[in-house]
């Protein structure tokens, strides 16, 4: 089956997200905003945290009944282009003597919110310029909905150390995780990692230093597993990541994928001698927690991980690895926060 996947803002990332959750993935075309690719599997594809919708490529015409829309994500023109092949698709209908509607979003494209309230799934043609002209019928569209209950609905919350949901997910299925895998999140904080985990149907462990922070992620948790049910367990316990070995049983972990504690919040007035000493603190604790994670997880094992980004002196605090960690990918996350993140996947081989 042929698939347009229209992507989200960090499109580079939900590139490598899609080609480690859909494994025989071959990729046709791909611009700015989308991939387009062919794949026999069958894939669960809510379990994307990067794409915004996805498309069946289509290769007959597509003549709509009853409402209908059109999606453009086009270099230039976008607009004007929506407007004619609607206009073109209805004289298509009524050629046929099919009663259409269409459904015109303000943009050039209809939003998640608007297909699913409109009900436009399988009604939505959109078009994408690679090579050529490609058209796809909008079959999946990313649920914001669902985002903003799994995030700003949970009981405890922490708004200045939380994560967005949608990264959430690409670090889980970076990691590459299969089912019965052990995941561990060994700064888990309040718990988003970890229930992104249990979301895909893995078998989730978090540890934090903070007796708190368990306390809230066990609530969490709780009410995520009374909410989506899902089928991967969860467990939670105290720990200094520095200490992993003395909680966890050698090569016993399949996979590790964490944001850490990124330092206190900046202000962007520090001194450079300042960003040096809290890099230098950062990086120890990155270190001590590699070595670490290095004797629990099994060989071939991913850790995926986000590290801070010090733009005032231009450096990445980052652990010293170990020669059996091997760095396989690296992406920038710019957020509108003062803090960068650098997303880095490393394998032990
Ligand atoms: C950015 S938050 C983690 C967010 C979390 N990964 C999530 O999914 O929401 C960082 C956490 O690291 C914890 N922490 C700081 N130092 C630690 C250490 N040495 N060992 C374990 N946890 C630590 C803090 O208590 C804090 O809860």
């Amino acid at each position: 089956m042929k698939y347009i996947f229209i992507l989200g803002q960090n499109a580079e990332l939900s590139k490598a997200e899609i080609k480690a959750l859909v494994h025989d993935f071959v990729i046709i075309d791909e611009g700015k905003d989308f991939l387009l690719g062919e794949t026999a599997m069958h894939f669960e594809m809510g379990r994307l945290g990067g794409t915004i919708k996805i498309a069946e490529l289509l290769d007959t015409e597509f003549v709509p009944d009853g409402m209908f829309s059109v999606s453009a994500y086009l270099p230039k023109n976008s607009k004007k282009t929506q407007k004619e092949f609607a206009k073109s698709m209805k004289e298509k209908a009524k050629a046929e003597g099919k009663k259409s509607r269409y459904f015109e979003s303000r943009k050039s494209f209809t939003t998640a919110v608007e297909i699913l309230k409109k009900n436009l799934i399988g009604r939505e043609i959109i078009l994408v310029q690679g090579k050529s002209l490609y058209k796809g019928k909008t079959i999946w569209v990313y649920d914001p909905f669902s985002f903003k209950l799994r995030d700003t609905g949970r009981p405890m919350q922490r708004p200045a150390q939380s994560m967005p949901i949608s990264l959430a997910k690409i670090m889980v299925n970076l990691s590459g995780a299969e089912a019965n895998d052990t995941v561990l999140d060994p700064f888990c904080g309040y718990g988003t990692i970890v229930q992104e985990v249990v979301a895909a149907g893995f078998n989730a462990v978090g540890s934090d230093i903070d007796g708190k922070a368990i306390t809230a992620a066990t609530e969490n948790l709780r009410w995520f597993s009374e909410k989506f049910t899902p089928v991967g367990t969860w467990k939670l316990d105290i720990s200094d990541s520095r200490e992993l070995s003395e909680h966890f049983q050698p090569d016993s972990i399949s996979a590790i994928i964490t944001e850490p504690f990124l330092g206190p919040p900046l202000t962007g007035k520090e001194t450079e001698e300042h960003l040096r000493s809290v890099f230098s603190d950062l990086s120890s604790l990155y270190t001590g927690f590699f070595s670490e994670a290095n004797k629990i997880l099994r060989l071939g094992g991913k850790i995926v991980i986000t590290l801070p980004f010090f733009k005032g002196i231009n450096t990445v605090a980052a652990p010293v690895t170990q020669k059996n960690m091997k760095l396989l990918e690296s992406f920038t996350i710019d957020g509108k926060t003062r803090l960068t993140r650098i997303l880095r996947v490393y394998q032990k081989v």
